[in-house]
């Protein structure tokens, strides 16, 4: 079947209409995004179509932590892609066995399995933990639970919209996996009595809720549930996906209470927005229930993959950028305190992932403010209705916080 000419003639010169326009046309409907139409990026900074320049105050979801087309990944890519950028893993590759190595001294595992997206990390800390539910804990087949929070997000593939609580996110698309078993975030005695349960396998949650609009759990709260983990054998899997890799002012979000979790999972800023990249870490006695041909994936572990988010990681130390994050992130709760506006009913976050509630009563929406910010000059979404994320890049410094602070305000006094 072939398409209308005219819609696939190349748009040379367009506006960010022309684009919208086209797109709207051709694909599917399953994101409502800022109406900008973005062709470049560098640290900071994008620019649309129109030649106009935002600051990003979203970085992809946190996957852009080391600012856009950071020149030391883009050096890595192009070498690593000129050499060899897929061999699968029927055979070894040179890169991979670098990157493993590295990885897991990098984080403090002993061993790691490599994916592409975030969802795919998930899915595979969920079938480690049921291996290791059986092979190790000795619950009986079939029977291993998965606790998991509500507000929670994870992905989209089915297994783990199984285990979300967000009605868009599940409507029409049962039946679900069963296995899991939902409790209240930020509540230690919810999950004492859920793991209680001899057949739990493990508590997967996210140490800050992105998605769920930023929200930070009780200080603590990590450290005890990793305390209640162990006591109960059961695995803390920590999807740290976009709270990980310097996110919040600490390598990961689990680090500001000393923690090490059992799984550990992570994407997004793994490759500082250049490749899917995701990861599972974990000890030799949980990664070691999984044997050859029982899990997998064309692409990960990929050599160009791995070449790419060994450089990415390396930006992230040399750079300081979870010091950075920890940094501009009190200059930036601290300036929207400063601001002191009616629209704003609460400013929360850590580091670099920060929201802010808006006064909709006004009848000007977040959505409205975001649009706003967009017309002077940054980049932000509405994350649930009311809640708008503010999460640049972790290479912005003091003086372009100062002007982004100075934008929120003009676009929340109208
Ligand atoms: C905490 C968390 N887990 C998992 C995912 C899913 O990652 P991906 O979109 O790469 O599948 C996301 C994405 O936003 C996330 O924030």
């Amino acid at each position: 079947m072939h398409s209308n000419s005219t819609l696939t003639e190349p748009i040379i010169a367009g506006s960010n209409a022309d684009f919208i326009a086209r797109e709207e046309a051709h694909s599917a409907h399953n994101y409502h995004p800022l109406p900008v139409v973005l062709e470049r990026g560098e640290g900071i900074f994008v620019w649309d179509v129109e030649g106009k320049r935002y600051f990003d105050f979203l970085s992809a979801y946190s996957a852009v932590n080391q600012g856009h087309c950071h020149p030391r990944i883009l050096k890595a890519m192009t070498e690593q892609a000129g050499k060899i950028t897929l061999t699968s893993r029927a055979f070894h590759n040179r890169e991979f066995a670098e990157f493993a190595g590295y990885v897991t001294a990098y984080f403090g595992f002993d061993r790691v399995l490599p994916m592409n997206t975030g969802a795919e990390g998930v899915e595979t800390a969920l079938k480690l933990a049921r291996k290791w539910a059986y092979q190790v804990k000795g619950v009986p087949e079939n029977q291993a639970k998965i606790v998991v929070c509500s507000q929670n997000f994870h992905g989209r593939t089915i297994s783990v919209v199984s285990a979300s609580t967000d009605p868009d996110s599940r409507r029409e698309f049962g039946p679900f996996t069963p296995g899991f078993e939902v409790i209240p975030y930020n509540n230690l005695q919810a999950l004492e009595a859920a793991i209680a349960d001899p057949n739990t396998a493990g508590f997967l949650f996210e140490p800050i809720q992105g998605e769920a609009g930023v929200n930070v759990p009780d200080s603590g709260y990590i450290a005890s549930v990793r305390m209640l983990c162990s006591q109960y054998n059961v695995l803390m899997i920590a999807d740290e996906i976009q709270t990980g890799i310097a996110r919040t002012g600490q390598l990961l979000a689990c680090c500001h209470e000393g923690v090490k979790p059992d799984v550990l999972i992570l994407g997004k800023a793994l490759s500082g927005g250049f490749y899917p990249v995701s990861v599972v870490l974990s000890s030799h006695e949980v990664m070691l229930t999984i044997k050859p041909g029982e899990h997998g994936s064309t692409f990960g572990g990929n050599p160009l993959a791995c070449h790419i988010a060994k450089e990415a990681l390396e930006v992230v130390r040399d750079e300081r950028l979870a010091e950075n994050a920890r940094l501009r992130g009190e200059q930036l709760r601290s300036g929207l305190q400063k601001i002191n506006s009616p629209k704003i009913k609460t400013i929360r976050g850590k580091g670099l992932l920060n929201a802010i509630v808006i006064d909709e009563s006004d009848g000007v929406s977040a959505w409205d403010v975001c649009i706003r910010m967009m017309h002077n000059g940054l980049l932000a979404k509405p994350t649930h209705g009311d809640i708008i994320r503010f999460a640049p890049p972790l290479v912005i410094n003091t003086e372009q916080m100062e002007a982004c602070i100075d934008i929120i305000a003009q676009s929340l006094k109208g």
